[in-house]
């Protein structure tokens, strides 16, 4: 089993970020010098992924607009002798092999991967959430593709949540397997703390088996009347042997005020450019309140 392609759902509205996202994708945002998708698509190409579909909406053509080449900028650039940036400007659209489907219904999660369903074909393929960032020292996609081929299963990438969290996330049924990893049997959407299984909690990463797709197919409108990817995960868990890993690293949910703004600093802090910088100001800051 080898993990080649990844699926990146990027079709929300983005309603947590609003009035930014009324015309700038959430994913187009960004996080220092960045978009947030292309660290998303950068987690994915240093975890060996060469084939990425974006599933996306009909107001989200920035993102297409911005893995593309742009001829008439990079000239401009290289004439003025601005070689680095004319670097930088060519290298996102040379990232990797980007595809993109448009979801055309906001139908939930379970939906939106669903879409992907031609593009995958017949192999397993990873999903990464477009608003979840992850810093971590080992790709976490690498994480959870190499617990995937160990065990020969479907897997999920997990951490743990306290109980006033849990109803924001899919709460997985888990017992040991080996350091870190979990055999899944049962998960529920977004349930209260009487209704959660465990506080290990999904973040934004997965392995599939193309199997999902058939069970997507059936699966009828769950949490908020949308079709749920944990619904459709849930069917498979129970059909063939899916493991959790509890990954290495820090997850930042850019997709709420909150995520972004603590994403934001600590992207900037790690920043070689401006992170001293940075660090003097919010110690001047701090002095101050
Ligand atoms: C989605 C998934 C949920 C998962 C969460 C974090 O929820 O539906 O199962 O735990 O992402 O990755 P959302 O944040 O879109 O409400």
């Amino acid at each position: 089993m080898k993990v080649r392609k990844a699926v990146i759902p990027a079709a929300g509205l983005g309603t947590r970020m609003l009035p930014a996202t009324k015309t700038i994708p959430k994913e187009m945002l960004p996080l220092v010098d960045k978009p947030v998708i292309q660290y998303v698509i950068e987690e994915a190409v240093a975890s060996g992924i060469e084939d990425i579909l974006i599933v996306t909406n009909r107001a989200k053509s920035a993102m297409d607009d911005y893995f593309d080449y742009h001829p008439e900028l990079e000239e401009r650039l290289l004439r003025d002798n601005k070689t680095k940036e004319a670097e930088l400007v060519r290298m996102s659209a040379d990232l990797a092999n980007i595809f993109y489907v448009r979801q055309k219904e906001t139908k939930g999660l379970g939906h939106a991967i669903w879409r992907a369903k031609r593009f995958v074909g017949d192999e397993p393929f990873a999903v990464l959430l477009g608003d979840d960032i992850m810093m971590a020292k080992t790709p976490v996609t690498k994480q959870i593709i190499d617990a995937a081929e160990k065990h020969g299963a479907s897997a999920v990438g997990v951490q743990t949540v306290p109980d006033e969290h849990i109803s924001k996330y899919s709460s997985v049924k888990v017992s040991p397997l080996e350091e870190r990893v979990y055999r899944v049997s049962d998960m529920n959407e977004k349930p209260t703390p009487a209704e959660k299984f465990s506080n290990y909690a999904i973040l934004g990463r997965y392995v599939l088996t193309p199997d999902i797709f058939d069970i997507l197919e059936n699966t009828p409108p769950g949490y908020g009347g949308e079709i749920q990817l944990t619904d459709g995960l849930k069917t498979l868990c129970k059909q063939s042997p899916m493991v959790a890993v509890d990954f290495e690293g820090r997850r930042y949910d850019t997709g709420n005020l909150k995520g972004f703004m603590e994403a934001i600093i600590d992207y900037a802090l790690a920043s070689d450019e401006i992170g001293p910088w940075l660090k003097q100001f919010i110690v001047d800051k701090a002095r101050q309140f």
